[in-house]
């Protein structure tokens, strides 16, 4: 009996419960009426006189440390309960920083919403290129300059495969893949060999644009470049093209935007003329619609590209684009609130 008595006392100061119903099941086991440590008060009757005083005296330690014990474990569990009631489920929640878009896609997202609401859908492609989708194909001449060692990245030493200096490479891809009428922006990186300065950099993002249908005509153009001006910087916007070449587009032109610092009037930013310039634009020339399997004489089209560090700048006036690629953190927290 005196083992019997000592293991369950070794067994009480280990026991362990993760709820008050397992207090509960515990407290029958061991005190209830027919519980464990019951039993043996029954079984003390038949204990011998001479033992009676010994074990009676560590019966009596083990229901008192039984009772402790159990006391201890629901006393516990009922403070931790009265902890969760204390939690204010009602109290706004800790403020979550979360991250903010980088202004270049927020005005790349917004050119790309202002052009899918006259019907353009988006195309993108790979940043490495062939001289064919950058060069050959766009009409540019064997000794343009655009092809130097100067201008273009090239990889591992091998003239054919460089880094797109323009997004027009897109355009290419579209063409030898599609028929008619195409109607698609190009957003994406591109790459020029350009030492960097507050005002160039190495790589930046452009959105080209591109129309081919029947019948498309410079009017056409016009009027999606106003519309796009208007939408962007206000409807006060004014536009104004200029003459212009690039080996892709005959005719070709530069659209200057009314500056939507000083309204037209002439400050620092605009250098006084009230015009800064924004995009290169023009109508496909016949040969590139031919390069790419397309019969220009049903076919006609236009084409634009802009720089979107440009149009960023002029909606939020960075003045050094190097803040563009640097993710200070400072900097980017400025467009928190823009989508
Ligand atoms: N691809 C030209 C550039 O990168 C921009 C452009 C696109 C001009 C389409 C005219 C037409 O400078």
């Amino acid at each position: 009996m005196k083992d019997r008595i000592l293991q369950l006392q070794e067994e009480i100061s280990h026991l362990t419960a993760q709820t008050l119903e397992e207090v509960e099941a515990l407290r029958i086991k061991y005190l209830s009426k027919k519980g464990e440590i019951s039993q043996l008060f029954n079984d003390f009757r038949n204990v011998s006189n001479e033992e009676k005083r010994e074990i009676g005296q560590l019966l009596n330690v083990l229901k008192n440390n039984a009772q402790d014990k159990i006391n201890q474990l629901k006393e516990k569990l009922e403070a931790n309960r009265g902890n969760v009631e204390k939690i204010d489920l009602t109290r706004t929640a800790e403020p979550i920083q979360i991250g903010t878009r980088h202004p270049l896609s927020i005005v790349r997202n917004e050119i790309a919403t202002i052009f899918s609401g006259i019907g353009f859908t988006i195309a993108e492609g790979p940043e490495i290129e062939d001289d064919w989708h950058v060069f050959e194909a766009l009409n540019f001449p064997a000794d343009h300059p655009a092809r130097d060692m100067q201008d273009t990245f090239f990889i591992e030493k091998n003239p054919d495969i460089l880094l797109r200096t323009h997004t027009s490479s897109v355009q290419t891809r579209v063409m030898t893949q599609q028929k008619p009428p195409i109607r698609m922006i190009f957003p994406g990186r591109v790459y020029r060999n350009e030492a960097i300065s507050y005002r160039a950099h190495c790589f930046f993002h452009q959105v080209e644009g591109l129309y081919i249908d029947k019948n498309v005509s410079f009017a056409d153009l016009k009027q999606a470049l106003i519309y796009f001006a208007k939408e962007m910087f206000g409807m006060d916007t004014q536009i104004r093209l200029r003459p212009s070449y690039f080996p892709f587009t005959e005719p070709s032109a530069e659209m200057d935007i009314s500056c939507n610092l000083c309204g037209g009037k002439g400050c620092p930013f605009c250098k006084y003329t009230g015009w800064v310039e924004i995009l290169g634009c023009g109508m496909v020339d016949p040969n590139v619609l031919e390069n790419c399997g397309i019969d220009s004489k049903i076919y006609s089209g236009y084409a634009f590209g802009m720089g979107v560090e440009r149009i960023t700048n002029l909606k939020y006036q960075v003045k050094d684009l190097r803040m563009f690629s640097e993710n200070d953190i400072r900097f980017l927290r400025q467009f928190e609130s823009a989508y």
